[in-house]
């Protein structure tokens, strides 16, 4: 192998979102023995360094992680399971669920709408959503015929308008719901965040990655 191909293989790049994601990996990136010399809450820069000079991160939308891991633009990243059914996955190998950023993907309508009889009488229900895949299966696999509304943020307020009946979004407190009078009708499906790794570079890089993974697993399992 050249002193190049040597030398690209030892450099890792991770893809985080900021906020909660960037938040709950720190400590497990610490477990890794890495730790991140930048705050991008407080920075503008989109590529920060950390102690180790062959690791860097990369700071991106939370929906955009699996793309810059699936093209080898970073090597790894952390994803939430509802951003990860919506990419499809494609190119990413997933070996771990960090048990970090959880919540729950459920359907919420304004309080008093009678989601259940609307259902059972087959009527048509305008869903607003950013989930647009995990809604379509779902309400696929209950027979209930639904138009679905993409929507990029702000979904509790959909219903409160009149651009639908229903939405599905993420539930954590469930706080969001209740200071907008919208009530959970029900679960899909418990979420959380994974480790997801470019397939190339798990093969190039395994060296430099698998003790990542590995402190990250260990790590994870603790805060279980
Ligand atoms: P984007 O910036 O691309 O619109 P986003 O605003 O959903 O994405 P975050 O709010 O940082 O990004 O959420 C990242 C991940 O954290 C989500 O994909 C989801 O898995 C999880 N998550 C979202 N909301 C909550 C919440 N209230 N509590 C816990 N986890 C959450
Ligand atoms: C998420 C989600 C809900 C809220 C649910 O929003 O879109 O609005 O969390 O959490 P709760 O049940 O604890 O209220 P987030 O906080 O990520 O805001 P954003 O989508 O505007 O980034």
């Amino acid at each position: 192998m050249s002193a190049f191909n040597s030398q690209a293989n030892s450099q890792l790049i991770l893809a985080l979102s900021k906020g909660r994601i960037f938040e709950d990996t720190l400590p497990l990136l610490e477990a890794a023995g890495i730790i991140v010399t930048e705050n991008p809450e407080t920075s503008r820069k989109l590529i920060l360094a950390t102690n180790d000079p062959d690791v860097r991160v990369i700071i991106v939308r939370a929906s955009d992680v699996p793309t810059y891991v699936q093209h080898g633009a970073a090597d790894f990243g952390v994803a939430g399971k509802d951003v990860l059914l919506e990419h499809g996955g494609e190119g990413l190998y997933q070996p771990i669920d960090l048990n970090i950023a959880a919540c729950r993907m459920s359907v919420a309508v304004k309080a008093g709408f009678d989601y259940e009889t609307a259902v059972r009488q087959g009527a048509r229900l305008r869903v607003a959503t950013k989930f647009v895949n995990t809604a379509r299966e779902h309400f696929a696999a209950k027979g209930v015929h639904v138009d679905l509304i993409k929507l990029y943020g702000s979904m509790e307020l959909a219903p409160l308008v009149g651009l639908s009946d229903a939405i599905v979004d993420v539930v954590s407190t469930g706080n969001t719901l209740r200071a907008n009078h919208l009530v959970e009708v029900e679960e899909i499906m418990d979420i959380s965040s994974r480790l997801i790794v470019n397939q190339a570079a798990l093969k190039l890089k395994r060296e430099r990655l698998q003790p990542i993974i590995e402190a990250f697993e260990r790590a994870s399992r603790k805060t279980q």
